[in-house]
């Protein structure tokens, strides 16, 4: 029962997107921004979720070097990707594939593309969010919602076919390391609170009455630096399911905890 309202579920979402996200291609300005503002390179893997006509992940492997997959639900756009990455001569390095974008694996992905529509951007943020720390998540026009982006620009485009502003915003998002919870050292705790890229952390000795500090913070991948008075640098490490983090530098009274490890809690605490 419970696999059968899955599977309807899931068939609603993506019957939605197909209806509703049409073919617009993305003006080559914006595809050049999208890929620059992602710094795009030869170690990238670019992933470009309704990749169209190809262009985007054309685009990165020709003028940036890196590998690619574009995911695509209408037959003809694929073939026509396939046919203008073997006229770019990037056959090799990109591949197109008939593919509705919620079934696509994007563990391989160092670059997430989109140009899709606001409510299949937020159907798509929870797996967005679990990538590897680093990940670049670049769309064009339409965001993530309350996960605000690390950039945006704003793009004249006079000859843009849809909307009056005759703009485009391309935003870009780093996958921040999910660091939420509760980490352990020998004789000391870290209460991390996180929302996206920010943090707030109370780093404790074990049975003091009062925290050791209390400070701020931004994550820019798998490192977190401290905000506003209180200089700080931490490091994630490691897997999902087996992290730790480390401090380069911490607020001046917890000094001596530089360089230790801390471990996710378990189920008792510290
Ligand atoms: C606005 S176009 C963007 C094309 C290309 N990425 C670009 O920027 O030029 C969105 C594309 O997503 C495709 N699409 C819509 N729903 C999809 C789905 N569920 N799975 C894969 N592709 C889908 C559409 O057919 C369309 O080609």
């Amino acid at each position: 029962m419970r696999h059968l309202f899955s599977l309807a579920l899931w068939a609603a979402c993506s019957a939605s997107a197909q209806e509703e996200v049409p073919f617009i291609t993305t003006p080559d300005q914006v595809t050049l921004a999208m890929l620059q503002i992602a710094a795009v390179g030869p170690a990238d893997h670019v992933i470009d979720l309704g990749s169209g006509d190809g262009r985007i992940v054309i685009t990165a492997a020709k003028g940036f070097g890196a590998s690619g997959l574009g995911v695509e639900i209408v037959p003809d756009l694929v073939q026509q990707s396939l046919a203008n990455a073997r006229r770019a001569g990037v056959a090799a390095r990109v591949d197109f594939r008939e593919q509705d974008l919620f079934r696509t694996e994007l563990g391989r992905a160092t670059v997430v593309t989109m140009y899709l529509l606001p409510e299949v951007n937020l159907q798509l943020r929870p797996r967005l969010l679990a990538l590897a720390p680093g990940t670049r998540i670049v769309s064009h026009d339409w965001d993530l919602g309350d996960w605000a982006p690390d950039r945006t620009l704003n793009i004249d485009v006079p000859d843009k076919a849809i909307g009056r502003e005759k703009l485009s915003r391309v935003h870009l998002w780093t996958v921040p390391a999910p660091v939420q919870g509760l980490w352990c050292s020998a004789g000391a705790s870290l209460q991390i609170t996180q929302r996206f890229q920010t943090f707030s952390a109370v780093l404790s000795e074990r049975g003091a009455a009062a925290p050791l500090v209390v400070f701020d913070g931004r994550i820019n991948g798998a490192a977190l630096t401290g905000t506003g008075l209180h200089a700080a640098a931490l490091q994630w490490r490691g897997t999902a399911l087996n992290p730790t983090l480390s401090a380069a530098l911490l607020p001046a009274a917890a000094n001596a905890w530089i360089g230790r490890n801390f471990v996710r809690a378990g189920p008792a605490g510290c």
